[in-house]
C-alpha cells in the first residue's frame, strides 16, 4: 500500500474546522433579492397555488411582508404589480398611481435602506399578456421600447433603487439608459435581464401575476434553450449598452450559462432561481420526499459556485431563516 502513489484529496476534508478553511463558495443573506406581487384593493391576501407560501399582498399586506424581509436581513425586494385593469398598450404599467410606483414608494418611506427593484415589463398590464406592443400577431420592437422606458422613469420616479426590464426587446437597456438620464436618474442602475430563456420554469409565476399570453408565446424574444453561444452575444449587447448588472434567467438548467456570462464580464450576475424551480422544490418536500431545507441550500450554493453574485429568489426568506440557524449552531 505504501509504496502506491496518489493524492490524499480527502486530507482536506478531515475535519469541519478544514471543510470550511478551505471552502470557496459562501451563501448569505446579503446575497438574497427576494421577488413580491402586489396586488391593488385592500386586505387581499392570496396564496398562489403553485407556489406554497407566496402570496399576492394588497399593500396593507405589503406592509407586513416588508417588516418580515428587513428583520430577517435580506437587504433587497423585487416587485410585480398585478393590476385590475389591462389594456392594449399596458398603461397601468406606467401610471405614476399603479400598484408597483405605490408599493415603492411605501417602501422606500418605511424603509429607506431596503433596495426596492422593479421588474420592468408589461405583460401584466397588456389584456393580450404579451411583453410590448403587439401588431397582427407580433410584439414589434421599438415601438414596445419606448413604453418600457416610460414605464422605467415611472419607477424611478416612484423611488426604485433599480430597474430591471424584463422583456427581452433589443435595445431596451440603451434606450431605459437614456430616458432614465434625461429625467434626471444617472444613478439609477439597469439590472438587466440580458438572458433570459422562453421556459415552461416560468408557469406557475403566470398563475402568480396573471400573465399568461392570451395568444401564441414568447419565442421571438425570449431566446431558445438549446442555445449557449447566443447567450453570449444578448450579454455582450446589454454590456455595450450599458447594464449595470446582468441577470441570467431561468438558473437551475442554465448553470452552464451562468458560466460562460460569468468569464465575460466583470459585471455582478445575477441568478433567478424562478416560480416553477421554487414549486418543484416545495412539491417534493410537501411530499416528504426530500429535505428541504439541504435542498434549498445547496440549491442555491450551486448557482453561486456558477458564478452568480446575486440570487433572486423565492426562498430567500426561508433561507435566510435557515443560514441564520446555521451560524448559531
Ligand atoms: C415578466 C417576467 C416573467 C418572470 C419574471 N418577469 C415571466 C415571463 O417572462 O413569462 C418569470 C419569473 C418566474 O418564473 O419566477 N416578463
Ligand atoms: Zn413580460
Amino acid at each position: 500500500m505504501t509504496n502506491l502513489s496518489f493524492r490524499r484529496n480527502r486530507r482536506l476534508r478531515t475535519t469541519d474546522a478544514l471543510r470550511a478553511m478551505v471552502r470557496e463558495t459562501t451563501l448569505s443573506v446579503e446575497d438574497f433579492i427576494y421577488p413580491i406581487f402586489v396586488v391593488e384593493g385592500e386586505n387581499e391576501k392570496h396564496e398562489i397555488a403553485s407556489m406554497p407560501g407566496i402570496y399576492q399582498l394588497s399593500l396593507d399586506h405589503f406592509e407586513k411582508e416588508l417588516d418580515e424581509v428587513v428583520e430577517l436581513g435580506i437587504p433587497s425586494i423585487i416587485l410585480f404589480g398585478v393590476p385590475h385593469d389591462k389594456d392594449a398598450c399596458g398603461s397601468e404599467a406606467y401610471n405614476n398611481e399603479g400598484i408597483v410606483q405605490q408599493a415603492t414608494r411605501l417602501a422606500k418611506e418605511k424603509y429607506p435602506h431596503l433596495l426596492v427593484i422593479a421588474d420592468t415589463c408589461l405583460c401584466q398590464y397588456t389584456d393580450h399578456g404579451h411583453c410590448g406592443v403587439v401588431e397582427g400577431d407580433y410584439v414589434v420592437n421599438d415601438p414596445s421600447l419606448e413604453l418600457l422606458a416610460k414605464t422605467a422613469v415611472s419607477q424611478a420616479e416612484a423611488g426604485a433603487d433599480i430597474i430591471a426590464p424584463s422583456n427581452m426587446m433589443d435595445g431596451f437597456v440603451v434606450a431605459i439608459r437614456e430616458a432614465l438620464d434625461e429625467a434626471g436618474f444617472v444613478n439609477v442602475p439597469i439590472m438587466s435581464y440580458a438572458v433570459k430563456y422562453a421556459s415552461a420554469y416560468y408557469g406557475p409565476f403566470r398563475d402568480a401575476a396573471d400573465s399568461t399570453p392570451q395568444f401564441g408565446d414568447r419565442k421571438t424574444y425570449q431566446m431558445d434553450p438549446a442555445n449557449r453561444r447566443e447567450a453570449i452575444r444578448e450579454a455582450a449587447s446589454d454590456i455595450e449598452e450599458g447594464a449595470d448588472f446582468l441577470i441570467v434567467k431561468p438558473a437551475l438548467s442554465y448553470l452552464d450559462v451562468m458560466r460562460e456570462v460569468r468569464d465575460l464580464t466583470t459585471l455582478p450576475v445575477v441568478a433567478y432561481n424562478v416560480s416553477g424551480e421554487y414549486s418543484m422544490v416545495k412539491a417534493a418536500a410537501q411530499q416528504g420526499w426530500i429535505d428541504e431545507r439541504a435542498i434549498v441550500l445547496e440549491t442555491l450554493l450551486s448557482m453561486k459556485r456558477a458564478g452568480a453574485d446575486i440570487v433572486m429568489t423565492y426562498h430567500a426568506k426561508d433561507a435566510a431563516r435557515w443560514l441564520k440557524e446555521t451560524d448559531n449552531e
